[in-house]
C-alpha cells in the first residue's frame, strides 16, 4: 500500500507516451468493470468477485483521478493557451467531462463497495447501467483526447527539459500521495 503507484514508462516517441499507456490502462480497466458487473448479476456477490469488485473499485478510484490531474496539470493548460478557437472548445468538453466522469464514478463507487461488503442492498442491475454509462463516456472522452487533444498538444511541450519536468512532477505527486496514505 505505500509504494508509490508506477508512472507508466515513456514512449521513446515522447513524453506523450505517459498518456497513452495510461488510457490503454484505464480501458483494460473499464473492461473488467463492465464484466463484474455482469458476473455479478448472474452469480451474486461470491467471495472472489468481492475481491475483484475491490481491486476494480479501489485502481479506478485513485489511477484514473490521477490521470485526469496529470491531464489537468500537463495537458489542458497548453491548449487552452494555444489562442487555437477549436482545440480551446475540445479542451473546455474534456474538462467538463471529467466532471461528469468523476459525477458518475461517485455514483458507482458506493455501489462497488456494496458489493465488496455483500451487502443486502447491493443492486446489480443498477451496477450494470451506471457502468455502462461510465465506460461509454470514458471510451468517448479518451477517443477525442487520442484523436485531438494529444496530437495538437505534442509540438506544444516538445523539448527534453520540459517533458522532463512534466514526467518529474507526475512521479513526485503519486509518491507524495502514496506517503500521505501510508
Ligand atoms: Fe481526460
Ligand atoms: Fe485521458
Amino acid at each position: 500500500m505505500n509504494a508509490p503507484t508506477p508512472v507508466p514508462a515513456a514512449d521513446p516517441a515522447g513524453v506523450m507516451g505517459l498518456f497513452d499507456n495510461s488510457h490503454q490502462q484505464i480501458a483494460a480497466m473499464l473492461q473488467r468493470l463492465t464484466q463484474l458487473a455482469n458476473d455479478l448479476a448472474e452469480q451474486g456477490t461470491t467471495l472472489p468477485l468481492r475481491t475483484e469488485a475491490r481491486a476494480v473499485r479501489d485502481w479506478l478510484g485513485r489511477e484514473a483521478r490521477e490521470h485526469h490531474l496529470d491531464e489537468e496539470r500537463h495537458i489542458f493548460p497548453p491548449l487552452l493557451a494555444s489562442g487555437d478557437e477549436e482545440l480551446m472548445h475540445v479542451t473546455r468538453l474534456l474538462q467538463q467531462d471529467h466532471g461528469w466522469l468523476e459525477e458518475n464514478w461517485l455514483s458507482i463507487q458506493p455501489e462497488l463497495t456494496a458489493a465488496v461488503e455483500g451487502f443486502t442492498s447491493f443492486n446489480a442491475a443498477s451496477l450494470q447501467e451506471t457502468s455502462r454509462l461510465f465506460c461509454q463516456l470514458y471510451a468517448d472522452h479518451m477517443l477525442l483526447e487520442e484523436s485531438v487533444a494529444y496530437p495538437a498538444v505534442s509540438p506544444l511541450v516538445q523539448g527534453q527539459a520540459t517533458t522532463e519536468a512534466m514526467r518529474q512532477e507526475i512521479e513526485q505527486r503519486r509518491s507524495v500521495r502514496a506517503q500521505l496514505k501510508g
